[in-house]
């Protein structure tokens, strides 16, 4: 076990939460406005740690950042802390808890996204969401709205979900909102994420890959998609105006052939493990029937990729549309194909309704965490790919072993909107 002790002289603290956890490892970051640096700390014997305290701006004020990383556990390590006032340690003012992948074991994982507006449905659900037992969470992205400000990490994430984010390794993706601010600097000093050798220093965490246990994940930045809006979809429909993206000034990270992104996406995806499910999130939803409609340029890139790798990528997740939507196995295998779903039966007459993961890659949009505005699928309206979509704020978990993925869509009021299961 490791034990902390901080001096925090009676003001707010944000945090602990979860970063950046490894099959070795971790970091636990907490900060406050009158936290002193950390006096003393304790760790268990199979492991190390080190401990960094920053000042950091957030206002009009100056804070203490204190970052604590934990090195050298074996995988599958239970790590847990308290954080203890050094005038009473009694009782602890937190404690925070995360568990290293194992590569044979079977993983939880939550994902919502689009929820940073502070709205009375972001907090709703929010109970749910932190009620929630997973191994790690995932984000959509728009973290925060309306431009993803520094200062409103307090109450519109940290303060949010303070009890999933102290027990659960959280894995985000940039959505537009985010970089309104200095390019997204807030977003990128509330997170450590990993770090990518080899790529611009400006890319560092807005894209990136990990492996736990059955998955491989991929993180993509999807900001500048507006770069790629000049291709048809494969229907021959033109792009609409409405799905019009954001760039991130100076920094090019579009997914077109030969730009960083993209190679290292086909690179990562080439030698990922053979026995792993491939996941990737980005915000932009490369499939989607509501109001920003498809990034068609999106759905040809991974199309393209996965096909220069020669890997199926098993689901491909994001937000920006605040609804949520799932399509049928889609073969992405088979050029513009997006509008023909492979599969439209599944097995089994109730939920979970069962596909062979060999049918082909799950789209979903999961943009439903609590932002204003909400929009309406249509799935019997025409559009072929779409099996079931759903108005509603809601947040996904994910049950994933080396033989199947158990996926779930839950409103605020725990009613289930969907469940799929896909087996190999
Ligand atoms: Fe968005």
């Amino acid at each position: 076990m490791i034990c902390v002790f901080a001096a925090l002289l009676g003001a707010a603290m944000f945090g602990p939460y979860i970063q950046n956890v490894t099959d070795t490892g971790g970091l636990v970051v907490w900060e406050g406005e009158d936290l002193s640096p950390v006096v003393r700390a304790v760790v268990a014997p199979n492991g190390e740690f080190a401990l960094k305290a920053d000042t950091v701006r957030v206002g009009d004020d100056d804070r203490v950042r204190v970052r604590l990383a934990v090195r050298g556990v074996e995988p599958g390590s239970h790590v847990r802390g308290h954080l203890l006032d050094t005038d009473s340690t009694i009782v602890p003012l937190s404690s925070f808890s995360f568990t290293t992948p194992d590569p044979d074991a079977a993983v939880r994982f939550l994902y919502f996204g689009d929820s940073g507006s502070c709205s009375g449905t972001q907090r709703t659900l929010s109970r749910l969401i932190n009620k929630l037992d997973a191994d790690f969470a995932a984000h959509a992205g728009d973290v925060i709205y309306p431009s993803g400000e520094r200062k409103r990490y307090d109450e519109c994430f940290l303060a949010m979900y303070r009890p999933m984010l102290s027990r659960t390794p959280f894995f985000p993706v940039i959505g537009n909102h985010d970089i309104r601010t200095s390019d997204a600097a807030p977003y990128l000093e509330i997170f450590d994420l990993p770090i990518v050798k080899g790529i611009p220093e400006n890319h560092r965490e807005r894209y990136y890959s990990f492996r736990w246990g059955p998955i491989f994940w991929l993180a993509l930045d999807s900001n500048d998609a507006l770069e790629m809006r000049d291709t048809q979809c494969s229907d021959g429909r033109e792009v609409s105006d409405k799905n019009r993206y954001e760039t991130v000034k100076n920094i090019s990270l579009e997914l077109r052939e030969e730009s960083h992104q993209y190679r290292w996406l086909v690179k990562e995806l080439a030698s990922a493990p053979a026995e792993c499910w491939i996941v990737i999130n980005l915000h932009a939803p490369p499939l989607s029937t509501t109001y920003h409609e498809s990034y068609c340029g999106l759905y040809k890139a991974l199309q393209a990729a996965s096909l220069e790798a020669g890997r199926k990528i098993d689901i491909v997740i994001s937000g920006h549309e605040h609804d949520y939507q799932r399509s049928w196995p889609i073969r992405m295998d088979v050029p513009g194909d997006q509008n023909d779903p492979a599969s439209k039966k599944g097995r089994g007459e109730s939920w979970p309704m069962e596909f062979d993961a060999a049918e082909g890659t799950f789209f979903i949009v999961s943009g439903g965490g609590g932002g204003r505005k909400m929009f309406r699928p249509s799935p019997d309206e025409g559009v072929a790919w779409i099996a079931r979509g759903e108005k509603k704020n809601h947040v996904m978990q994910f049950f994933v072993d080396d033989r199947s993925i158990l996926l779930q869509s839950i409103d605020s009021r725990e009613v289930l909107l969907d469940q799929v299961r896909i087996v190999r």
